[in-house]
């Protein structure tokens, strides 16, 4: 059965293919190669023993979507990864985001709702609460004005999808709700590669700790939290990549009640900045150099999901530790600097 994955050389659409492929899909990637190598084929291949079909293009040339749908007539199903996801970026860039994101989007779901029976899984973030008034957070939790074009777009991209599933009953879709995604590949034969000055926590954690940057900064300790830093749910990336291919299972075999749902995919537990600072000198065993700073603006003080609906629907949970996701982000780190 074939799959499209777009931006399947990316972070999660990587270790997404890894686990497609691992339970027999047939694969086929989109990737403009603009935050992402072709190398990451080696290591998806390496991993699966199977080589993914590659087509390097990107989805903003409305005719080569055309001409790749018109050619690829027995596709099943798609994961949609392919955007741009950089909160700062988007706030100088905005119409690059929602080109990128949006459009898009659009482009795709033209052609999958001519067809007889079509099944779609979205890449949606936790941005959409914001601030949640209650923890942890379910999929109930109203969806806050945006804080910036990069969150808006995720938001649109979720109504755009609803909007059109609401009138097209052959398509089934899913938006994906991710916390926030960490670690690498076991084998560490892919993971995360940030372009430039990381601005995630974990790729600064792992590129101080190898010499790369000389000091990470703690971005505020005087939030209403336990140790005054700020709390998240950092899920493995391999129980995300798994989280689609149960999705896309329930889209295939005809579970969903409707077809349109929504799910959180976290761990369920929130852990602070510093938590994360201790988990990751435990199991790297070095010593990381950092400092607290002021806070970051735009950042909120706590978020973790509630992950009932995913257990109970789609039969999933995150299986790995905070230690097991950064062990595996540091591992991969070694790996990459030498
Ligand atoms: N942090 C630091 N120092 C750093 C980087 C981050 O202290 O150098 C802190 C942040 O202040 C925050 C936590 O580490 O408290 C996590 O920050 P990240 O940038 O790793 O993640 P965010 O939760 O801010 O953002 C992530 C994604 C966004 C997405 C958002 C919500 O990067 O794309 O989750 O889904 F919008």
């Amino acid at each position: 059965m074939k799959i499209l994955v777009t931006g399947g050389l990316g972070f999660i659409g990587s270790h997404t293919v890894v686990e497609l492929q691992n339970s027999g899909y047939e694969v086929i990637i989109i990737d403009n190669c603009s935050n992402s190598s072709t190398d990451v084929i080696k290591g998806i291949v390496s991993i699966t023993g199977k080589q993914p079909i590659f087509e390097q293009f990107d989805l903003r040339e409305k005719n080569k979507v055309d001409d790749f749908f018109s050619r690829h007539t027995d596709i099943e199903g798609v994961i949609h990864f392919a955007a741009s996801k950089a909160v700062g970026e988007s706030v100088e860039k905005p119409l690059l985001y929602y080109e990128n994101n949006i459009a898009t989007l659009v482009y795709i779901l033209q052609h999958l709702s001519l067809k007889a029976s079509s099944s779609f899984i979205f890449s949606s973030s936790c941005t959409v609460y914001g601030q949640a008034d209650e923890l942890p957070i379910t999929e109930n939790a109203p969806v806050k004005i945006a804080e910036s074009p990069y969150g808006n777009t995720k938001q649109i991209g979720e109504e755009i999808i609803q909007d059109t599933c609401k009138v097209t009953p052959n398509l089934k879709a899913i938006a994906l709700r991710y916390f926030n995604p960490i670690g690498a590949h076991p084998s560490a034969e892919i993971g995360e590669l940030p372009i430039g000055v990381p601005q995630n926590l974990i790729p600064y954690i792992t590129q101080t700790a190898i010499g790369l940057r000389e000091q990470l900064s703690v971005f505020g300790n005087d939030y209403p939290t336990s140790d005054g830093t700020c709390i998240r749910d950092y899920i493995h990336v391999v129980d995300l990549a798994k989280a689609h291919v149960v999705a896309l299972q329930r889209l295939l075999e005809d579970k969903n009640s409707t077809n349109y749902e929504v799910f959180n995919v976290g761990t369920g537990t929130g852990s602070s900045v510093l938590e994360v600072i201790k988990s990751f000198e435990k199991v790297s065993e070095e010593k990381l150099n950092y400092k607290i700073v002021n806070r970051r603006e735009g950042d909120i003080t706590a978020a973790y999901a509630d992950t009932t609906k995913a257990n109970h629907e789609l039969g999933w949970q995150a299986k790995s530790s905070l230690d097991d996701a950064l062990s595996s982000a540091w591992k991969w780190e070694k790996k990459v600097r030498t």
